[in-house]
């Protein structure tokens, strides 16, 4: 069923179990609304014969709708609205919630162009490869305007935006080609800012993330043998910290635990702070990269407000590879309890 509507809709294949349930909501969706259509076109058609004018003059009698007309005019589509949510809703949840362990991918967009990057390399552009069967989390941005990453495939669209990090993720099933498209209007060229997905079978994609992996570090080898040392470190983390040493964060940030003009960067990622207004929130993703660009927006408790935007300052990459720094200063067994003196963490310089 689900699948004569799709293609009697002329809908893509769906590539994954979400696209599927979408397609089934959006189908519900088209089938209950043509129905109540078709009854109220057959309804009008009906009282046009029946009550029509026969004679020059001639008056209709006044109805008065009883209560429970009303009632039932009012609760039965809007029963058909809150039954349309109860079903999206949890849809909704589920593609914002990235399952623990999904492979993390950088998305970056830009005036005209799909930027890719994994953890620990490589990085392409307008090519993404992922495993098929196992869950995928984009961490999206952009460096110039609003862009939107949209697979038609995975029933999945995402606006990128500047300065901030979004995040969604998929797990495609069948491996093949699929088209990439910018679904927000971003100038000239919006239309062709076009990237493929390539969904390899898991182990092919283990063998090539692997292959490209010692390429890059043979390039690597290569360039510190040479006199240049300008070029960035081997991988997200290594930048992060050469970032967060360069911009000064670490001259107010300690990432050992110790209290100094700014929070410790240690055990930051996922806890629970208590921000100047009372409010508490969870310093995920989207908290420390708002952090970066508006430090004054949600400023933690006992702390003063000195921080400068650095907004402009870095890019979006580098606040990538910030967040995946801090993300990735944690206290070893952490089940011995905070009262114990963390690992510091050596910053190469
Ligand atoms: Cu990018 Cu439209």
């Amino acid at each position: 069923m689900n699948d004569l509507l799709r293609r009697l809709l002329f809908l893509p294949p769906q590539l994954s179990r979400h696209a599927r349930d979408v397609d089934g909501l959006h189908f519900f969706v088209v089938i209950t609304t043509l129905v109540a259509g078709f009854l109220i076109f057959a309804t009008a058609l009906v009282f046009m014969i029946r009550y029509r004018r026969r004679r020059e003059g001639e008056a209709t009698p006044e109805v008065q709708p009883k209560h429970w007309h009303e009632a039932v005019f009012v609760g039965v589509p809007l029963a058909f609205f809150l039954l349309w949510f109860a079903i999206g809703y949890p849809q909704y949840v589920e593609t914002t919630q990235p399952p623990p362990g999904a492979m993390d991918v950088f998305v970056q967009g830009k005036k005209w162009m799909w930027k890719f990057a994994y953890q620990g390399g490589p990085s392409s552009i307008d090519v993404l490869r992922v495993p098929a069967g196992r869950p995928v989390r984009l961490l999206i941005t952009s460096r110039d305007v609003i862009h939107s990453f949209y697979v038609p495939e995975l029933r999945l669209k995402q606006d990128a935006l500047p300065g901030r990090y979004t995040q969604t993720w998929f797990q495609a099933d069948q491996p093949g080609r699929y088209q990439v498209f910018c679904a927000e209007y971003c100038g000239l060229s919006h239309s062709g800012m076009l990237a493929e997905l390539v969904v390899l079978p898991a182990p092919e994609f283990d063998i090539w993330i692997a292959e490209q992996r010692r390429g890059e570090a043979r390039a690597q080898d290569a360039a510190l043998t040479g006199s240049e040392r300008s070029m960035p470190g081997s991988s997200i983390l290594d930048q992060g910290r050469r970032v967060a040493a360069d911009q000064g964060c670490l001259k107010c940030h300690s990432v050992d635990g110790s209290r100094h003009i700014g929070p410790t960067f240690i055990d930051l990622y996922s806890r629970h702070e208590k921000l100047t207004t009372g409010e508490v929130i969870t310093a995920d993703e989207a908290y420390l990269t708002r952090s970066m660009m508006d430090p004054a927006a949600q400023l933690v408790a006992g702390y003063q407000n000195v921080m400068p935007s650095f907004q402009g300052r870095m890019t979006p990459p580098e606040v990538a590879a910030v967040v995946e720094y801090i993300k990735s200063l944690k206290t070893p067994a952490t089940d011995a309890g905070p009262s114990e003196g963390p690992v510091y963490e050596p910053i190469p310089r």
